[in-house]
């Protein structure tokens, strides 16, 4: 295949007779060299890009200017080959790098033309003459520019690759989070039908008539109220979710008392606990705790599923609660730390994602939706503070951590309004 200078060489009628003349011209030329360079660059610093380009002051200006001498001698000496194309790209490659838009430098070539064709005039006084002279420098001053221009096409066209790598990734990331949703949905479905069945199902034998004993009667009452609340608890987790996606979770952010959120929530898990054989241990119980700012619920809502999660995951052992100043954030630090499966190093940040459950087998056991974690980060994110999960004692089982804000502090007051603008107005409603 053709190659781009031979393309252009062709296109401009640039042929053996215009090397011959440019040789010719360049021993008359090289006494306005200098002058090129000045006139160069007494004009292009006034080019608007031209404060953004040019950074190195005086010292690189200096700098420049012999090396568009050297650039000019190139149009008369030039074997006007490969090399001499290539050599042609890189400059031009270079004002790309410096960010230099493409209309100045072909204005600027303007410039060079402009002054040469003074020279011209100066040199050959015979019009004749000067026109041989002036068509074949004209066919150089082209070929040049396109060859400076080809790195802008070619600067482009790698910025379109990249961009297109990106999309396709972009494409493959969405469809793997529609695969995973589809199966979510899947999931969730059955695991919303199960409670609902037992629901249906004891109301009927109630409602039959089927219970011998009334007894037995407030036996499956008790089984459908359990049944209730599982299903209600999975239906508040779909809705956080739904509401988390589109950026409408509202937050009541108080000063609250760790102390009294630590007591009124550790009872919750305390009975799954002792059903389990574990020690529920509540490390905070001699601290004095600051005050911090929080939406009280949501913290609950999140300490309780870490805790839940705990002890899920415990066979035997001790789950633990505790509290520290974090340096240098200056946020309480809340740990629950347990000596259960644990979970390993690389699945430590994708629990966290929405949808995505540590294994199939064991969140189906787990019988919840899956999306705890994903909610709770979101919620600890919101109020200011992070989570994130570490090994647990002596490495065994999880320590899963949160930070949250410590009330009147920066911290406290900073996060929606660097973090999520947008969603500032549905904050706190
Ligand atoms: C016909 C047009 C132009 C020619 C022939 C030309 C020529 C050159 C050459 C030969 C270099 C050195 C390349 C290298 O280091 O490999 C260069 C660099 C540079 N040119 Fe141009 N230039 C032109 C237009 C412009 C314009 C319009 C601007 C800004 C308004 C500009 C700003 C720069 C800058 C910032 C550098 C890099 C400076 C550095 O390395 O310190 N050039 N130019």
């Amino acid at each position: 295949m053709e190659s781009f200078i031979e393309e252009m060489k062709r296109y401009l009628g640039f042929g053996p007779e215009d090397v011959a003349l440019l040789r010719q011209l360049g021993p008359r030329m090289e006494k306005y060299l200098p002058e090129l360079a000045e006139r160069f660059y007494s004009q292009i610093p006034h080019h608007p890009n031209a404060q953004r380009v040019f950074t190195g002051g005086e010292a690189q200006i200096a700098r420049l200017k012999q090396t568009l001498q050297h650039w000019a001698r190139g149009l008369f000496t030039g074997t006007y080959d490969e090399a001499y194309a290539e050599d042609r790209f890189q400059i031009g490659y270079r004002h790309v790098l410096v960010g230099l838009e493409q209309k100045y430098v072909i204005s600027a070539m303007g410039i060079v033309r402009t002054f040469l064709s003074e020279c011209l005039l100066l040199e050959f006084p015979a019009s004749d003459e000067r026109l041989r002279y002036s068509r074949s420098l004209s066919k150089v001053l082209d070929l040049d520019l396109n060859l400076m221009c080809e790195s802008y096409m070619h600067a482009t066209m790698q910025g379109l690759r990249a961009l297109n790598l990106q999309l396709e990734r972009a494409n493959q990331d969405l469809a793997e989070a529609s695969r995973t949703k589809d199966e979510f949905l899947a999931h969730i479905s059955h695991e919303l039908r199960t409670p609902l069945n037992s629901i249906l199902g004891f109301t009927k034998l109630i409602l039959d008539g089927l219970c011998q004993t009334p007894e037995e009667e407030r036996e499956l009452l008790r089984d459908v109220f359990a049944s209730a609340q599982h299903l209600l608890s999975l239906v508040n987790d779909i809705l956080d979710i739904g509401r988390i996606e589109a950026g409408r979770m509202s937050l009541h952010l108080e000063e609250i008392h760790p102390r009294a959120l630590f007591d009124s929530t550790l009872p919750l898990v305390a009975i799954q606990a002792v059903e389990k054989g574990l020690t529920l241990r509540d490390e905070t119980k001699q601290m004095a705790l600051p005050l911090i700012r929080a939406d009280e619920v949501r913290l609950r809502q999140v300490l309780l599923n870490l805790l839940t999660n705990a002890v899920k995951y415990t066979p035997a052992g001790h789950v633990a609660l505790r509290a520290r100043l974090e340096e240098p954030s200056g946020m309480l630090r809340i740990e629950v730390e347990d000596t259960g499966i644990g979970i390993p190093p690389e699945l430590r940040e994708v629990v966290f994602h929405k949808y995505i459950q540590l294994s199939g087998g064991q969140s189906r056991r787990s019988g919840g939706t899956g999306l705890g974690l994903a909610i709770s980060r979101r919620l600890v994110e919101l109020m200011g503070g992070r989570i994130g999960i570490e090994d647990g004692p002596e490495g065994r089982g999880t320590c899963v951590w949160l930070t949250v804000p410590l009330a009147g502090t920066a911290a406290a007051q900073a996060e929606y309004s660097d973090r999520e603008p947008h969603r500032r107005a549905s904050i706190g409603e």
